[in-house]
């Protein structure tokens, strides 16, 4: 194929970047703050394509390097107006201007970057080590919050923590309120309730969360489904700690049906919103249709054979009969160029009631006749349909709609209906990898791009130039909404999701010193968090963060001396620089390599995959 339906979708796949923690009270801060700041700017905003050799620009420097800046010329430190970083950044055209998703520092964000420049360009300070909160801490939290429930609650009372973020020097504080306000997003974007329901900071340093489950609708399955998929589950009940070894038993006290109750926030939020997790907790454990329907053993990624259909029956919307009522109860745009995928698409509303609506697009894959829309712009073809012989015949489609608590889910199926897990990457890929590679899969891509509601489409071209007359123009006209219709409609969409983003995550964005979040222009915090934790390289610290090792070298030490460790293929750890993959260590055929090391460390594996 050729690239530009790539390079289209590279562009928008910017939307999303870095978070920043930024407050412009402190712009008169002292020096090493500004740079900091500084950094937190250039991180968010220029790093993904400005990141040294090899990177998307072509440029040698890298905006965390400050040498490399002034070696290649881009800043004069002590002079911002002399410097091409500065004045790209501050007029606007870096990020480049035509990738209109990407999020552009503001005028208080620049004037910081002249600050830093103008002051000579002072180092950017790493971010500083958190004092270590062990596993037992974070239990002790776990334990006390648990045993002051009432003993009924306590049943669907769980944690997520993160407590190995926290331990980490890598993770900024910035990177801390996302992680808190992704797990919001992701657990209410898993809901059919009503209402948002927060999740409860427990502990003093915003590091353990509690969510009542049956708020969000949940049963008992959507937890165990989630500790059927947990690489990281362990049992302290032999571990040489005898403390841990009590706090525990007080906890299993408590609570003897789970054998966990805490997840790890960062897994959660990167893992819960993919096939196949995501697909059972939204809609196999909920739709009835679903749950009461056998299991196709031949069917893996879509054991129930899901369909389009059930959830529109499910939502109560009649796709067909809206579409051949008259006049229509659908909104259209149909355009030769998609953003996305650079084919022909079409792209309809319905609506829910109560503001709720149910998005489609209908994409179209070849260039088979019946996929040029201006030619058929009166599909899909149906028995009601009285211009079946205009009807277009789609290979694909996608969904979204307004959950009840006003989120959004999601579902991508084939011409004839069939959930899929990933779109075809021939034809759409996302070089962010947000999902881990660049498949755009169901859930998690969709949440990325799709970060402020609906995208606003490119101008409809069917109502004008359609080349069909008579009724069927007539047809056209009342089914293909023009450009302001379709705009306004989608800034109401999108105003009343923003509010409901805002209802979710902006006390967590907030949360100890966090600047006020501006939703039109923040990175998506989830695609954010899973970034990181899917595609970063596990170094040492991480790992033993991971551990509830306290000390990286005290790992290093140990590495070395036990036989043991080295024989499970970490020994490349002790390497300088030395990475392993987030893959590996999550690695499955009974424990994972990361429960093999705590194995080792007097952990007991948690394993109840099956
Ligand atoms: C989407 C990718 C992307 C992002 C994000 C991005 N840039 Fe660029 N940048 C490029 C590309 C591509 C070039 C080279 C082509 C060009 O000059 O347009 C470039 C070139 C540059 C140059 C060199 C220009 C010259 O003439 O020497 C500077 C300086 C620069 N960018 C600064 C920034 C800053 C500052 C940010 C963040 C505020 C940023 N860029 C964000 C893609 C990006
Ligand atoms: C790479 C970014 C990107 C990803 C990933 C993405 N979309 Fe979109 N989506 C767009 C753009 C851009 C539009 C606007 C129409 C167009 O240009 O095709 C759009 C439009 C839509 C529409 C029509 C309503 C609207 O917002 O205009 C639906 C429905 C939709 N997408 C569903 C999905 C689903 C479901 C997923 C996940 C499987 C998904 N999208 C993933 C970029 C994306």
């Amino acid at each position: 194929m050729s690239n530009s339906p790539l390079r289209i979708l590279n562009s928008l796949l910017m939307a999303i970047g870095l978070l920043v923690s930024f407050e412009p009270s402190s712009v008169l801060a002292q020096e090493s703050d500004t740079a900091a700041q500084a950094g937190q700017i250039l991180k968010r905003y220029c790093f993904r394509c400005h990141s040294g050799d090899g990177d998307d620009s072509g440029y040698a420097f890298d905006v965390r390097q400050v040498a490399s800046l002034a070696e290649q010329d881009v800043i004069r430190p002590g002079d911002a107006k002399e410097s091409t970083l500065y004045r790209l950044l501050s007029s606007g055209k870096m990020p480049p201007r035509n990738q209109p998703q990407l999020p552009k520092p503001s005028a208080d964000e620049a004037e910081i970057v002249r600050q830093w420049i103008d002051a000579g360009a002072p180092e950017i300070p790493k971010p500083k080590r958190r004092d270590f909160v062990g596993l037992q801490e974070t239990l002790t939290s776990i334990q006390k919050h648990f045993s002051s429930l009432a003993p009924e609650d306590r049943s669907n009372v769980r944690y997520f923590t993160l407590t190995n973020l926290w331990n980490d020097s890598e993770i900024d504080d910035a990177h801390l309120r996302n992680t808190r306000a992704a797990l919001s997003k992701v657990l209410n974007s898993l809901s059919w309730s009503p209402a948002i329901v927060l999740p409860q900071i427990v502990d003093s340093k915003g590091i353990v969360l509690a969510i009542d489950i049956s708020r969000l609708g949940w049963t008992q399955e959507h937890w165990q489904s989630l500790l059927d998929a947990y690489p990281y589950g362990l049992d302290y009940g032999s571990h040489p700690n005898t403390e841990l070894n009590r706090i525990n038993g007080d906890i299993n006290k408590l609570d003897r049906k789970n054998k966990l109750l805490h997840l790890r926030a960062d897994w959660f939020i990167s893992t819960a919103v993919k096939p196949l997790l995501y697909h059972k907790l939204l809609y196999e454990l909920v739709l009835p249709d679903l749950i009461n329907r056998p299991v196709d053993p031949t069917s893996p990624s879509n054991p129930k054979n899901m369909t389009d259909r059930d959830l529109e029956k499910f939502l109560k919307v009649n796709v067909s009969a809206n579409q051949f009522a008259d006049p229509p109860r659908v909104l259209r745009a149909g355009f030769v160029k998609s953003g996305i995928s650079g084919q022909n698409r079409m792209i309809e509303m319905h609506r829910l009631g109560s503001g709720r609506i149910y998005w489609k697009s209908y994409d179209f894959l070849a260039s088979n006749r019946e996929a040029i829309l201006a030619e058929f712009p009166l599909g899909p073809s149906n028995p009601a349909n009285d211009f079946n012989q205009l009807a277009f015949k789609h290979d694909g489609g996608e969904i979204i709609f307004t959950l009840p608590n006003g989120l959004q889910g999601y579902l991508l199926a084939t011409g004839a209906g069939a959930r899929l897990d990933a779109g075809p990457i021939e034809i759409v890929g996302d070089s962010l990898r947000t999902s881990g590679n660049q498949t755009i899969v169901n859930g998690l891509s969709c949440i990325a791009c799709h970060r402020t509601g609906m995208v606003e489409p490119p101008r409809d071209e069917i109502r004008e130039f359609a080349s069909v007359f008579g009724d069927a123009k007539r047809q056209i006209e009342k089914l293909y909404a023009p450009h302001d219709v379709m705009r306004d409609e989608i800034d109401k969409i999108n105003k009343a999701f923003t509010q409901k983003l805002e209802e979710s995550m902006a006390e967590f964005l907030r949360y100890d010193g966090g600047p006020k979040p501006d939703f039109a222009y923040m990175p998506e915090p989830v695609a954010e968090v899973s970034r990181r934790f899917l595609l970063e390289d596990m170094n040492i610290e991480t790992v033993a963060c991971e551990l509830d090792e306290s000390k990286p070298e005290d790992l290093l030490v140990l590495l070395k001396r036990t036989q043991e460790l080295r024989g499970l293929g970490i020994n490349v750890l002790s390497r300088e620089n030395g990475a392993i993959k987030r893959d590996a260590w999550e690695s499955k055929s009974g424990p994972t390599l990361m429960q093999e090391t705590a194995r080792v460390l007097g952990f007991t594996p948690v394993v109840s995959r099956n």
